[in-house]
């Protein structure tokens, strides 16, 4: 069995790439981090310290020395669509990008001990921050589609919201991620390309599956 493997999952918005990245590291065992959860804890921090998300100095200021590995990943908060959203602005500064990236680097690094792998799923993992990645997916799916899914998820999280609304989120966020300087959000040539507009998440799972048995046969 192949040892060490490194997986990037990439893509837009609610494309369902965090469900695929958590299945496959069940299935075969591997260290996942959500890198989305960095940005997103940048920016409830940011907003707790009342940091102006457009003072750049005082953000880095701030996180500089900030130790991100006790912080509470689960918080309910990072995952409102307010806090995706200063997430997907401040996320154009390279100073902070190039701070989250030696955190990033670090996990996929170390030592997990018992795991065969790691997992990071983002939006510049296969181009930036793991280029040498043993397997790279790109996930997307139809704005209408992810707005729908998006949509029932916060009202599943008691977040009253408009559909409409959480479309025109999802358009903002993905063209800002796309058109940003630093790390853009991009399909690299190498990875896999999965539309999951019409596949539900086990139909995903499995075509992600196949791929990477198949890398680890040969
Ligand atoms: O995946 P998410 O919705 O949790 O990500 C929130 C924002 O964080 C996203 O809109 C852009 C930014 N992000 C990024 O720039 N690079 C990553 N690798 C992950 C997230």
């Amino acid at each position: 069995m192949k040892k060490n493997i490194t997986i990037a999952i990439d893509g837009t918005a609610a494309s369902g790439k965090g469900t695929l990245a958590k299945k496959l590291a069940k299935k075969f065992n591997y260290a996942y981090l959500d890198t989305g959860k960095l940005y997103r804890a940048s920016a409830l921090i940011i907003k707790e310290k009342d940091i102006n998300y457009k003072n750049l100095k005082e953000i880095i200021d701030f996180l500089k020395n900030y130790n991100f590995t006790n912080y509470d990943f689960n918080n309910y908060e990072l995952k409102s669509d307010k806090i995706g959203k200063l997430a997907s602005l401040i996320s154009g500064y390279k100073e902070l990008r190039e701070l989250l990236l030696l955190f990033q680097r670090k996990f996929a690094n170390k030592r997990h001990p018992k795991k065969l792998g790691v997992i990071l799923d983002g939006r510049d993992i296969g181009t930036v921050v793991l280029p040498k990645a043993n397997i790279k997916f790109f996930v997307t799916a139809s704005l209408p589609v992810r707005a729908e899914r998006r949509w029932k998820e916060l009202i599943s999280l008691g977040q009253s919201t408009i559909k409409r609304h959480v479309e025109k989120d999802l358009r903002d966020r993905d063209e800002r991620d796309s058109k940003r300087k630093h790390s853009p959000l991009i399909v690299s040539p190498d990875a896999v390309l999965i539309d999951t507009t019409n596949l539900d998440a086990d139909e995903v799972f499995l075509l992600a599956k196949n791929n990477v048995e198949e890398y680890l046969r040969y």
